[in-house]
């Protein structure tokens, strides 16, 4: 449950159908230190958690500043809020975690943003400038009309490393981002991306090649693909390790469900397969993972029971 209650001071219309909110302590108290690249949990409405970067200076304490993209054909979130939140109005959010860091000591940070992707990046460009770091800022979008935090951007970080790239709808007129990649990648450099689904995949294609550990990158939806979160099928069964106990789940219902009623709550937050929250280990039995956030040789060992679930008939939890 998000611990902080804090103040809605102000809504901006920052870009087509993007809101920021700036978000303080009621009693003007600083909050909780952030590194560029943390999100928060925000509880959006009763029953309705969702995670959003942290898109300012990162050096800040007296606020937090979200931008939120008003999605009708989403999960309800964003709409939501964009339709719900209120100047003045108390709200319950998480303290910062981060998922998606900076690597210190890169000789070169190359920051990739499609739409409001930005967000996170945003608030790492900052810290680069800062610390007069060699970065560079490629920003993605359809029209002038949807580039967030374009005035802050401009105003804030050297023009000379900031570009943006506007492509009409239409990505082959954008970004050559296979071109980018192909001449940035050298020693020392780092690559940090967010976007849309599509925009993943090219940053992920075109980085295939890229040394190992240089490459980081944050989902903020879950990619297509089917979710996973019902037993297909008769079902399964879960082992848990400690006690030699087994539930049944079956057809249609969730593994963290089934968890829960037996006494054995498994914290979630995203429930998307997106942060990380609910990872669990297990010890045997193989699983289909759909999650976002789980290297392979993690996967290995652990799984997201928000969306994941076993292939065979049989996981032994570690619990
Ligand atoms: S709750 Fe976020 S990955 Fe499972």
């Amino acid at each position: 449950m998000p611990e902080l209650e804090l103040l809605v001071r102000q809504i901006r219309l920052e870009a087509r159908n993007i809101h920021s909110y700036e978000l303080v302590h009621p009693q003007g108290r600083a909050l909780p230190g952030f590194e560029p690249g943390a999100h928060i949990d925000v509880q959006v409405a009763d029953g309705l958690l969702r995670q959003y970067s942290l898109s300012n200076p990162p050096h800040e304490r007296h606020r937090y500043v979200i931008g939120v993209l008003r999605d009708d054909s989403g999960r309800g979130g964003s709409s939501t809020l964009h339709q719900s939140w209120r100047v003045g109005q108390r709200v319950r959010v998480s303290e910062p975690r981060n998922l998606f860091a900076l690597q210190p000591g890169a000789r070169r940070s190359l920051l990739l943003a499609g739409g409001i992707g930005l967000t996170p990046l945003k608030s790492m460009a900052h810290r680069l400038h800062a610390q007069g770091a060699d970065y560079e800022l490629h920003y993605c979008a359809r029209d002038a009309d949807s580039v967030a935090f374009a005035d802050e951007l401009r105003g804030e970080l050297d023009p000379a490393r900031l570009h943006l790239h506007l492509d009409g709808g239409d990505p082959s007129r954008g970004l050559d981002i296979a071109a980018l990649l192909a001449r940035e990648r050298g020693d020392g450099t780092h690559l940090y991306y967010c976007g849309p689904a599509g925009f993943m995949k090219a940053c992920a294609d075109a980085s295939s090649d890229w040394a190992a550990g240089s490459v980081h990158f944050e989902h903020f939806k879950a990619p297509d693909k089917p979710v996973a979160d019902a037993a297909p099928g008769d079902g399964f069964t879960l082992q848990i390790a400690s006690s030699g106990r087994r539930l049944q789940v079956p057809p249609g219902r969730g593994i963290v469900e089934v968890l829960r009623e037996a006494g054995i709550d498994i914290a979630t937050s995203c429930e998307a397969g997106l942060c990380a929250t609910c990872k669990t280990g297990y010890l045997q039995g193989e699983v289909e993972h759909q999650d976002c956030i789980l290297g392979a040789d993690e996967q290995r060992t652990h799984f997201t029971p928000c969306v994941s679930r076993p292939k065979g008939g049989l996981l032994v939890l570690d619990l």
